[in-house]
């Protein structure tokens, strides 16, 4: 099967250029000047721009938290049609296996046969024990090059201490792993917890009181200070304020090789959203919480300056209705995070390259180049070159409308970004050369997914 994608504008992390695409099999074949009669298909991507597929550093599909779980990879249609065609998703760590055990599990289990778009796997230490010291050497050759370690959620077997986290790190450098940290001080929003609940604080606003930026600053200071001090790569996942931004800047530029991700919502909605009356608040309860428009401002500077390599979703399908209202009589029992993998481009989009935060080629970079290396999947992924993957993007940038749970496949019964503008869409999407979107319509096949095997060490040495 060969198709000839003619006429885009291609957007790459580094260029912009009109040319044709052809398309052989699973693969792009060749890029240039009027490769007519070459394809027995023709797109005309006129007036639209081409992106490489999103890779969506940062999923939780199936994820059991506080005693209930996301929706799964069934609701993979979301990404696709959101411009993501490779998701890294975070497979948890069930009491007493093992994480490649625990990464196997949950690609047979749930991914396999049932996701619609490329997925790979990260490690997510969930029964933190020294049986990871001695597993961590095995995981890259595995096809597992990262593994998330929590610093919060205290009173949960996950949550490690500063001895675990650096010889994890200490341990993962030798063996190509990049370990990944939730960095938020779990002691002290133990404290604040309470605090709040004794005083018959419950409400879900309470969350972000209980969990202040400074809170994620101390955290995310100490987690690259440890990283410097075991002279291993670091990636801190969904940094939400600006002073958790400066301490990853701040070690990369002092040597550390010390990387960040943000999120759609850290860079849009404010934290008055967790105020919203009759318990809408629930549905902006996420970690870190949402932050003010000042800390929307300094992270876009940081994508624009490379401060901040990554955009990922952490994305998290909980139903409002009966999941997010577990904790109606207490906030610390609200299932943590939001739905928003059907989004993150959108938002990219609208509110960075159109409000002119972010040029066209760093959106590229943040929602797909980037996470492809650091998870040493570029460049299969992330790029648009003979040899690479044919994931393709057709974007229409002149479409107008409005982000609303109507159009979500997301599965759960809100839209975290209900009611924003949206600039621009996707038309289609090139899964491996496939059709999967058409018109902005799902239009591929349940299980057409497939697995994929990470790099070692991604980030060390692909220059993100
Ligand atoms: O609120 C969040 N982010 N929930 C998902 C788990 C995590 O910490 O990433
Ligand atoms: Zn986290
Ligand atoms: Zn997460």
């Amino acid at each position: 099967m060969s198709i000839l994608i003619k006429n885009g504008t291609i957007v790459t992390s580094v260029s912009e250029y009109q040319a044709d695409i052809l398309v052989e099999g699973e693969k792009i074949a060749a890029i240039g000047r009027n490769l007519d009669g070459r394809a027995r298909e023709t797109v005309d991507a006129s007036g639209k721009y081409i992106l490489p597929g999103g890779v969506d550093n940062h999923s939780h599909f199936a994820l059991p938290f506080g005693g209930t779980w996301t929706r799964g990879f069934e609701t993979t249609p979301a990404a696709i049609v959101g411009g993501t065609t490779t998701v890294v998703d975070f497979a948890p760590q069930p009491e007493g296996l093992s994480i490649r055990e625990a990464v196997s599990k949950h690609s047979e289990e749930r991914a396999e046969g049932t996701s619609v778009v490329d997925f790979a796997f990260h490690g997510m230490v969930m029964d933190a024990n020294d049986s990871l010291f001695e597993e961590i050497p095995s995981l890259a050759e595995a096809g597992i090059p990262t593994v998330k370690l929590f610093m919060a959620y205290k009173g949960t077997p996950f949550m490690v201490d500063d001895g675990i986290l650096f010889r994890a790190l200490e341990t993962s450098k030798k063996a190509g792993v990049t370990i990944m940290v939730h960095a938020e001080n779990g002691d002290l929003i133990d404290v604040l917890q309470k605090q709040c609940v004794e005083k018959g604080q419950v409400e879900p606003k309470y969350h972000a009181v209980s969990r202040p930026p400074t809170v994620e600053t101390e955290a995310t200071a100490r987690a690259v200070g440890i990283a410097a001090l075991a002279d291993a790569p670091i990636f801190v996942v969904h940094v939400s304020c600006k002073g958790a931004m400066e301490a990853v800047r701040d070690a990369y530029q002092a040597g550390v090789a010390a990387y960040g991700e943000t999120c759609p919502h850290y860079l849009t909605l404010g934290v008055d959203n967790l105020s919203r009356p009759n318990f809408e608040g629930a549905k902006y309860v996420c970690s870190p919480a949402l932050r003010s428009p000042d800390h929307h401002e300094a992270l876009w500077q940081a994508l624009d300056r490379g401060w901040l390599q990554v955009v990922g979703s952490d994305h998290c399908g909980f139903n409002w209705k009966e999941q997010k209202h577990l904790g109606v009589d207490d906030f610390t029992k609200i299932p943590n995070g939001a739905p928003s993998v059907q989004y993150r481009l959108n938002i990219l989009w609208t509110y960075g390259v159109r409000r002119g935060k972010i040029s066209r080629q760093k959106l590229v970079d943040v929602y797909s180049t980037a996470p492809a290396k650091l998870n040493g999947l570029f460049p299969r992924k992330g790029d648009i070159a003979p040899g690479s993957d044919a994931d393709l993007v057709i974007f229409d940038d002149t479409y107008e409308g409005v982000i609303s749970v109507e159009d979500s496949l997301e599965g759960v019964d809100y839209c975290a970004f209900e009611g924003m503008e949206q600039k621009g869409r996707v038309e289609k999407i090139f899964l491996r050369g496939k059709l999967s979107v058409d018109d902005g319509r799902f239009a591929g096949e349940k299980g057409q997914g497939r697995l994929l095997k990470g790099e070692p060490f991604g980030s060390a040495y692909q220059g993100v």
